[in-house]
């Protein structure tokens, strides 16, 4: 009987959606060995901007985080997001340090490796890939899905094709700006699943409404997992309900053999904890309306929040329509990008000057400039060379694998991190965010000093000299 797996994301994708990835590891901690008996398939609870969130706003160590889950977790496959060759951070970076990173994920209690390029390139999924099937590690690689006339059922199916032979061991649809609609969900899983032998999961957004029809077809279609979000924190741009989709299938072929009466007690749990979110401000109501834009300008509901805020900054709020027409515009000189991070940032800046500044590309963001380089790996659709000309000046693209022209850089960063080396993981948060995690690790000492000082105290009271 084919059941339908379904992974959970209350742990990372669904407050990253909804509260800006605050949820701490003291919040969550009390219900994890309750998830741990729900018979999950998976619990996504770590990579994405967690790590991020962890040392910039929550003074939380995110390998602690990982052990403790764990630890707490022991029956349940837990699952990360990691961007490929640009792993947690913002750029690319040298093979020895994704290895490492890959290694230490694993060592450290992750089972599923979800690994995705922004630009689909193959090219810079092959380290990771490699480094988590070493491990002994699951690889699975996400397409990033967009639309446009060059994504086409056939380039899905080309680079789908393309992971299987790079050795994935699943393939993960990620429509992270919620552009799938149902009927389209269904034929795209049975496209991809007569390319390919290993299994399909689907990741679809519900900002726009449409997620849990998009599951049902997918699933009838032969869809082998879905991700999902316990209640509290599903809809909206988060994912579709858990309970839900635990109760569409149930008694059918698809039956995810999880009780829906033992999901109440996760549900209670996450229902106080959004209760505290909402009351704080931090999860914000209207995050959790149904909105059919990310349908009509294609860019996913992080990236609209940014460019409005962006415009804000400069006084141009009400210049949000024509930056939403430029986007398109800047997609196509750049060879079509999917929007996601890195590129959804890249791409939207890049409009924003574009429309403030009265003309297209006379202010050129470096970060625009390296994805037009090749910085980023290579496009969906060939850069006209002009454009490229235009925007580099002197400059040659890069046609490589752009990880390819960097040395290796792991010793090197041991030796930038060395004064606060706690732990060898230590080496890997400063190589992600060189500037925060030194701030983080003063604070992670600091503290232990203030205990011992404390503890020192005592012992001169007990014991007075
Ligand atoms: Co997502």
């Amino acid at each position: 009987m084919a059941k339908l797996k379904i992974t959970e994301t209350v742990l990372r994708d669904a407050h990253q959606s909804l509260l800006a990835t605050r949820m701490s590891l003291d919040e969550m901690r009390p219900i994890l060995s309750t998830m741990d008996k729900i018979g999950f398939y998976s619990a996504e609870c770590w990579g994405g901007a967690t790590f991020d969130s962890c040392i910039r706003f929550l003074d939380e160590c995110p390998w602690d985080r990982l052990r403790t889950i764990r630890k707490e977790m022991p029956n349940t496959k837990l699952q990360m997001l990691f961007r490929g060759q640009n792993m947690l951070g913002y750029r690319h970076y040298a093979d020895d340090l994704v290895q490492y990173f890959v290694q230490k994920s694993i060592a450290n209690g992750i089972d599923i490796i979800r690994i995705f390029d922004a630009l689909n390139d193959i090219r810079n999924l092959e380290t990771a890939i490699n480094a988590a099937k070493k491990e002994q590690g699951h690889a699975q690689v996400a397409i990033s899905y967009t639309l446009g006339e060059v994504f086409t059922h056939e380039y899905y199916m080309n680079y789908a094709k393309q992971v299987e032979s790079a050795g994935a061991d699943s393939i993960c649809i990620k429509d992270m700006a919620a552009l799938l609609t149902p009927y389209e969900a269904e034929s795209l899983v049975r496209d991809i699943k007569s390319a390919v032998s290993i299994p399909v999961q689907l990741h679809t957004h519900y900002t726009s409404g449409l997620a849990s029809m998009c599951i049902i077809k997918a699933v009838e279609a032969g869809v082998d997992a879905v991700d999902t979000a316990m209640s509290p924190l599903a809809l909206g741009t988060s994912h579709a309900p858990t309970e839900s989709i635990v109760a569409t299938f149930k008694g059918t072929e698809y039956d995810t053999g999880i009780d829906l009466v033992a999901l109440t007690e996760v549900r209670d749990f996450f229902m106080k904890l959004r209760k505290k979110y909402i009351d704080s401000g931090l999860l914000d109501p209207s995050m959790l309306a149904t909105d059919a834009n990310a349908l009509i300008y294609q860019v996913p509901g992080g990236m609209l929040s940014n460019l409005l805020s962006q415009l804000k900054q400069a006084g141009k709020a009400d210049q949000l329509d024509e930056v939403l027409k430029e986007v398109p515009r800047v997609r196509k000189d750049s060879g079509f990008p999917p929007l996601v991070t890195p590129t959804s940032q890249i791409v939207g800046t890049q409009a924003v000057f574009n429309v403030i500044t009265g003309e297209r590309y006379k202010t050129v963001t470096k970060e625009f400039k390296g994805l037009v380089k090749g910085e980023y790996g290579r496009t969906p659709v060939a850069i006209d060379p002009d454009f490229q000309k235009k925007i580099l000046g002197d400059e040659q693209p890069i046609t490589c694998r752009p990880a390819d022209q960097l040395s290796p850089e792991f010793e090197a960063m041991k030796a930038e991190a060395s004064e606060w080396i706690e732990q060898e993981e230590d080496i890997l948060t400063y190589a992600m965010f060189p500037k925060v995690a030194p701030k983080y690790f003063e604070k992670r000492r600091d503290r232990k000093l203030g205990i011992d000082a404390d503890h020192a105290d005592k012992v001169n009271k007990v014991h007075p000299v």
